[in-house]
């Protein structure tokens, strides 16, 4: 198939793309090349025969409508988005430019494409999104996000993420546009942008700095091995029920402070420090205005419906995660000059 993929030079969607091309599909990635993107991402498909790469931005429908015309895509996996929940608190604006009008311009984009084509019966839009929509869980670990979870979403970002959700939906129902939606939890693995958690806790341990904990590091992530979601990914955009949604998890609930204690021992072992652990440099700051104390997934759905399982455990892949930093260091070096890179952001 030929996959009109956005984002494609961020953290998951370069995933997407890699294994998409080693799938044999053809790929299209639309991305306008923000802080957050690296086409380095990409460096091992770049010359691949069925790789194509549009500089435009989601919120430019004239350049949208340009690319769909050129390209003619069997499938849209939409994934560009502004994705720093941090950021989100401090400048709200551009979270909902792109993420909300940015998403309306896709859905526009789409639809006229797939009218102009004669609605096709094989077209599909999927919308990447995430489980902040569906708000902060109590501690009891059985009570989970479903599908059917009401949204509350408590954060810019999340909240301008169940915006652009709604909007799918609705182009659903009102222009019968063949959508697909995934929420997942939070991912990790390699080429995660040094601003998230894990690449900052890495790169500070290594770094010798402090290792920031938002709060008492009490709050609970469902992790995700990221070549598994874009796994995930794949598997609901090509088998997926039109108008559906599937939650995507790891069933790897860890709080904070675990999360982090683990990664220092993993690094303790693979890069011992003179004396001590890196766990010594673990600093509690400031917690998140609004920081969702709980996330977790039921993933019944797109485990029963379609088969789905993650290949690796978190343990598993946090240490590839690891290894991987280690063994990449231009890559994240080049990264951390960019703005805001290595900063405390939003406080509030
Ligand atoms: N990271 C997670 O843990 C997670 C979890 C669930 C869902 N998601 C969703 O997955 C998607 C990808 O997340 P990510 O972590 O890879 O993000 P990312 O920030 O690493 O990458 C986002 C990409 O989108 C591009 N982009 C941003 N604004 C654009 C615009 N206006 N026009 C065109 N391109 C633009 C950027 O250049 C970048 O390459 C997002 O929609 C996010 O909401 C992320």
């Amino acid at each position: 198939m030929k996959i009109l993929v956005t984002g494609g030079a961020g953290f998951i969607g370069s995933a997407v793309v890699r294994l998409a091309i080693a799938r044999g599909h053809q790929v299209v990635n639309v991305d306008a090349l923000t802080y957050a993107a690296c086409l380095e991402n990409l460096a091992s498909v770049a010359e691949a025969p069925g790789y194509a790469f549009e500089q435009a931005d989601i919120r430019d429908g004239a350049a949208l409508a340009q690319v769909f015309a050129r390209h003619k895509p069997d499938w849209v996996m939409h994934l560009a988005a502004e994705s720093h929940v941090d950021r989100s608190i401090d400048g709200p604006g551009v979270f909902i430019e792109t993420n909300v009008m940015g998403t309306y311009q896709m859905l526009s984009a789409a639809r006229h494409y797939w009218e102009e084509e004669g609605r096709p019966e094989h077209f599909r839009f999927h919308h990447i999104s995430t489980d902040e929509v569906f708000g902060s869980l109590p501690a009891d670990p059985s009570v989970k996000f479903t599908e059917d979870t009401a949204y509350d979403p408590r954060s810019p970002y999340s909240a301008s993420k169940a915006g652009s959700d709604h909007l799918v939906r609705a182009w659903h129902e009102t222009y019968g546009l063949p959508v697909v939606l995934t929420n997942c939890s939070n991912n990790y693995g390699p080429f995660h942008f040094p601003e998230k958690l894990i690449p900052v806790i890495i790169l500070n341990a290594l770094a010798g700095k402090p290792l920031p904990i938002y709060g008492d590091g009490s709050n609970i992530r469902d992790w995700l091995y990221v070549e598994d979601h874009a796994d995930a990914l794949l598997l609901v955009v090509e088998k997926g029920q039109l108008g559906r949604s599937y939650n995507i998890g790891g069933e790897n609930e860890r709080t904070n402070l675990e999360l982090v204690k683990t990664l220092c021992a993993i690094l303790d072992q693979k890069r011992p420090k003179e004396s001590g652990s890196y766990a010594d440099q673990i600093t509690f700051v400031t917690d998140r205005p609004g920081h969702d104390a709980r996330y977790a997934i039921d993933p019944s759905r797109i485990r029963t419906e379609l088969g789905w399982r993650p290949s690796v455990t978190v343990e598993e892949g946090l240490e590839k995660t690891v290894q991987w930093y280690l063994d990449n260091e231009p890559w994240w070096r080049a990264l951390q000059n960019r703005a805001g890179v290595g900063q405390r952001l939003g406080k509030g």
